[in-house]
């Protein structure tokens, strides 16, 4: 942990809702009376959480039966130790052996409209086949480590499940990452192989990938081959030694595969994600533990009905949603579902609720940035389309403000629909805090409680418990099924960032409350983390990007309040001495920094706001103060100063802060 955190453990939303917010909402009674999961499940899980999770594994397809539930040797966990499985198998080849092969999987809606494909699971099981052929044709093998950078199309879930087949641990980056990103990820995962496209279709125009990969892997020595699926039929450079079409070795493979079981300790997939320093951490899960909890977690929150439910995850590949939610537990679960590429005004700021009304969508699972979104659009959008198929409505990715929750409730869910507010991490896996929809009641905004087998504790800063009621930090104090297994090489930073705050307890980074009716509230990040629509930033990365630009001398980057993104990223830049008088205006430069930062790391980190000042707020031992420079760009009153070498400096930004704007893009 960094020293001066920049989140409060008081932040506005948790408390806000608190204050106002007290009512209560009741589950539905036919989904109460019909519901997959009842009240008891919380009993049985505490009277024996192991006995819990290995009759959940059962739900699972094992070649080979485990002998012990838990290996726990803090803070190394193996769950379901000496079985073996497959888990694509288990997401696709059992629901067509059981007679399931006809059921849609993936109805896929590209962004350009009318642009369509359905795929049933017997579909979708040649599909895997054929791309598991190909990754061996080109020299994968158990173990390797595959990057996929795709949009949202079918052959990146194909691409995921080919890769879980063989048991070469796929290592998925968002399309929103640069190439320089892209870099750093094949080179910490030393991966041979990338799987890209020609590029995707966003915010109504084709947009390019490939042009990264290449780049990326001029770069990397250890890609062999790039494997690259034709989406938009835009021009792309092709290297004939290392570049292969999809169609070209993909589609001429046989569409049966004979797939061996793998240990249900088997790396299934690195994600990175941003930590409290610059260096992405690449985030480790495994088979058995992680498909049990995700699709448990899944069946049980969504209430899912295979055969009739129609479930729709917005959430992007290139994210832990993606992988769990989306991937994963859905169709470990057979569900059908529904995958949409592009943007939500594409074709009109209604097309969610067209593609609602399309499919007859009957789960449906976002983020509280989109539900803001939508707010500020309208309630008139949603109203002109047919929703009544909906059943449950799910939030994810950071805390949802009582406002928001209320009006997903009316507006999207006819007051009818339960809201699950799920809390979870790309390192837990899984969901670990939801109500449960047929047997919890709702408050809105909170997440109410940890979900049946996952241990939820409260502490202050010496790591006691609060107990039933008080606020601190949220941590996990027993191993959970779909825990993250490390960091990929770097078993000391896995200690230290999540074990080391709080000896044997898991420290999450999120301030958290339970509230007088024992109801925990989510507050937020209390570390260097900023969370912007749901996605994970840390300040760090921001700053080196800033730094590594020829003309800044320093930059001190924070993540400040807003009403649609939930944070923002500002900055405060100083230009290195022989620039610093050009830039007094500061708009150009500004620009150049934000798109700098774009390359750097990509479009997802560029700063709302960067402001160009002389100096920086600093204490007398050289240390910015950032919980001022928070204070600056929030427009709060300034905090306390008295610590500061040079009060004047603070008070100068806070001007030019009060005449400044923000870019819109
Ligand atoms: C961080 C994890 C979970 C998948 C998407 C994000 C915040 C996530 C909630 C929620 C309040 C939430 C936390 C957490 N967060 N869900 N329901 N309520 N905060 O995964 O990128 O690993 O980010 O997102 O701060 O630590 P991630």
């Amino acid at each position: 942990m960094t020293s001066e955190p920049t989140t409060a453990l008081t932040a506005e939303t948790g408390l806000a809702a608190l204050a106002t917010e007290n009512r209560r909402f009741e589950p539905p009674a036919d989904l109460a009376a019909n519901a997959n999961v009842k009240a008891d499940v919380y009993d049985a899980a505490s009277t024996d959480r192991l006995a819990f999770w290995e009759e959940q594994a059962r739900r699972l397809q094992w070649e080979k039966p485990w002998t012990t539930a838990l290996d726990w040797e803090p803070p190394f966990a193996k769950w379901f130790v000496g079985g073996e499985l497959n888990v694509a198998v288990n997401c696709v080849d059992r629901h067509v052996a059981a007679g399931n092969g006809d059921r849609v999987a993936i109805h896929w809606e590209g962004e350009p409209e009318g642009d369509r494909r359905s795929i049933t699971y017997t579909e979708l099981q040649a599909d895997v086949c054929r791309a598991a052929n190909a990754l061996t044709e080109l020299g994968v093998e158990a173990g390797d480590r595959v990057m996929i950078y795709l949009p949202m199309i079918p052959e990146a879930v194909v691409a995921m499940l080919a890769c879980a087949r063989i048991g070469a641990p796929h290592s998925v980056v968002f399309g929103g990452f640069s190439a320089q990103a892209l870099t750093d990820r094949i080179t910490d995962a030393d991966a041979r192989l990338v799987i890209t496209s020609d590029g995707g279709y966003r915010r109504g125009a084709a947009a390019a990938l490939k042009p990264a990969v290449d780049e990326a892997a001029d770069r990397c020595p250890s890609v062999q081959k790039v494997l690259v699926v034709r989406r938009t039929g835009q021009d792309v450079a092709w290297n004939d030694e290392r570049d292969v079409w999809w169609h070209d070795v993909v589609d001429r493979q046989p569409d049966v595969h004979e797939a061996r079981s793998f240990d249900s300790e088997q790396p299934l997939f690195l994600l990175y994600t941003s930590g409290t320093t610059g260096k992405p951490k690449g985030i480790l899960h495994t088979s058995g533990g992680y498909l049990t909890q995700t699709s448990w977690s899944h069946n049980a929150v969504f209430d899912l009905k295979p055969e009739t439910d129609v479930y729709w995850c917005t959430a992007d590949i290139g994210w832990v949603t993606g992988h769990s939610y989306v991937v994963y537990g859905p169709l470990a679960n057979g569900a059908t579902q529904v995958m949409y590429e592009g943007t939500p005004d594409a074709g009109g700021k209604d097309r969610w609720w067209s593609i609602v009304e399309r499919y007859g969508v009957s789960l449906l699972y976002t983020a509280p940035t989109a539900i803001r979104t939508f707010m500020k659009w309208g309630d008139e959008l949603p109203a002109a389309h047919d929703l009544s198929t909906l059943r449950v409505l799910g939030s994810v990715g950071e805390p949802i403000n009582p406002e928001a929750w209320i009006w997903y409730r009316r507006v999207i869910g006819g007051d009818r629909c339960p809201i699950v507010d799920t809390w979870w991490q790309t390192e837990t896996g899984a969901m670990m805090i939801a109500p449960l929809p047929g047997v919890t009641s709702t408050k809105p905004g909170s997440a109410m409680g940890p979900l049946p087998g996952i241990s939820v504790d409260v502490v202050n800063g010496e790591g006691t418990s609060v107990g039933e009621v008080g606020g601190g930090y949220l941590t996990l104090d027993e191993p959970w099924p779909a825990m993250l297994r490390g960091i990929w090489n770097d078993e000391e930073r896995y200690r230290e960032t999540y074990w080391s705050k709080f000896p044997g307890r898991y420290f999450a980074g999120d301030g958290a409350k339970w509230d007088d009716d024992h109801v925990l509230w989510l507050l937020g990040r209390v570390d260097d983390v900023m969370n912007v629509s749901g996605h994970r930033i840390s300040t760090t990365e921001v700053e080196s990007a800033l730094v590594s630009h020829p003309s800044v001398a320093e930059a001190a980057v924070v993540g400040a309040a807003d009403p649609t993104t939930g944070q923002a990223i500002v900055a405060f830049v100083t230009p290195k001495g022989s620039v610093a008088d050009d830039v007094s205006s500061g708009d150009a430069f500004a620009q150049e920094l934000r798109n700098h930062v774009a390359k750097e790391i990509g479009p997802i980190a560029k700063p709302r706001q960067i402001l160009i000042t002389p100096e920086l707020p600093k204490t007398r031992s050289g240390k910015i103060m950032r919980r001022l420079l928070r204070d600056v760009a929030e427009h709060r009153e300034l905090g306390d100063v008295t610590t500061l070498a040079d009060p004047t400096v603070v008070n100068a930004i806070n001007d030019k802060m009060g005449s400044s704007s923000s870019a819109e893009d």
